[in-house]
């Protein structure tokens, strides 16, 4: 990955300050992550988890500039709210709409968005190099969605088919974004018939995640056979939409090349240095 600053900046303590705000920030797996990053690279410094309510969220803004933090990942529900915070919004951020990475620059915050190209990264490491000319069917239209599906449009699909429970919100995000590729927003009534010319799936829904690992966000049936299926959801690290699609001779692609690359993505930023990257995964890994 390039590096995206020359200097190593650290807090008045001498050592890089960094953490990830959120709520609930508990089961994060950022912090042993980015520390594991910060001593293999030997970096004094510190990642925590800061538990921030809503209603805090512009003081932590406010004490982690004048802490001396050099950097922040930021994490649900805070993603589009933060961004009010901060004295520059990345272009790439702003399109999105919304922030998961902050860089303190001598007390000016500029907020980033690592989520989209690391994903995109994962998905072609691991499971399709050319996502060029593909049929992209992707299941839902929220925060996540956006991310992925904007740095998606640069890759040259055929087209990206949106499908969401909420159909007006897949609407209005394929319309805004239809200058970037060919891109339509659909009901979960026409979901089947999408999914059958599917080249490529990606769940950005919560559908299956940790508790719930029995539920599957569409009903397994209607994957084609032999398709690339990749699921968002790191936890489990196989879902039953994986599992299924592996079953039918699928290529699958689950979350972790994705919570890996956006946090390797905001540490170069943070660190200027090239992030670590298979330490960082296998620390994660090793964490479960
Ligand atoms: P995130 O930032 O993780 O994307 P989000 O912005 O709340 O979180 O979006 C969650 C997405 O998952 C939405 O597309 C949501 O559909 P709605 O827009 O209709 O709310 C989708 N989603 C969540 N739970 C779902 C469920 N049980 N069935 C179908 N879609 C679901």
């Amino acid at each position: 990955m390039d590096s995206m600053h020359q200097e190593v900046v650290v807090g008045s303590s001498g050592a890089m300050l960094l953490g990830v705000m959120g709520d609930p920030i508990r089961h994060s797996k950022s912090p042993v992550m980015h520390n594991a990053a910060l001593k293999a690279l030997g970096i004094p410094g510190s990642y925590v988890p800061l538990h921030i309510k809503p209603e805090g969220l512009e003081g932590a803004v406010q004490a982690f500039r004048s802490l001396g933090f050099r950097g922040a990942n930021v994490t649900i529900p805070h993603k589009v709210e933060v961004m009010k915070y901060l004295d520059m919004i990345d272009e790439g951020a702003a399109k999105v709409g919304a922030v998961n990475t902050i860089v303190n620059d001598n007390g000016v915050l500029t907020g980033f968005n690592t989520d989209g190209i690391g994903y995109v990264r994962s998905l072609k490491e691991e499971a399709c190099s050319d996502l060029s000319h593909k049929h992209i069917v992707v299941l839902g239209a929220g925060g996540a969605a956006r991310g992925i599906i904007h740095a998606l449009t640069h890759e040259k699909p055929g087209l990206i088919s949106v499908i969401n429970r909420t159909e007006s919100k897949a609407k209005k995000l394929a319309e805004e974004w239809c200058s970037l590729a060919d891109i339509r927003g659909l009901a979960e009534t026409e979901a089947k018939e999408a999914v059958a010319s599917a080249d490529v799936l990606i769940n950005t829904t919560s559908v299956g995640m940790h508790p719930y690992i029995e539920d599957i966000p569409l009903p397994e049936e209607w994957i084609p056979e032999g398709i690339v299926v990749s699921d968002l959801i790191y936890n489990p690290l196989t879902t039953k939409l994986l599992q299924r699609s592996e079953e039918k001779g699928c290529t699958v692609h689950g979350g972790l090349g994705m919570f890996v690359n956006q946090g390797a993505f905001a540490f170069e930023y943070w660190t200027g240095q090239a992030a670590p990257v298979e330490i960082m995964k296998q620390t994660v890994l090793g964490s479960f």
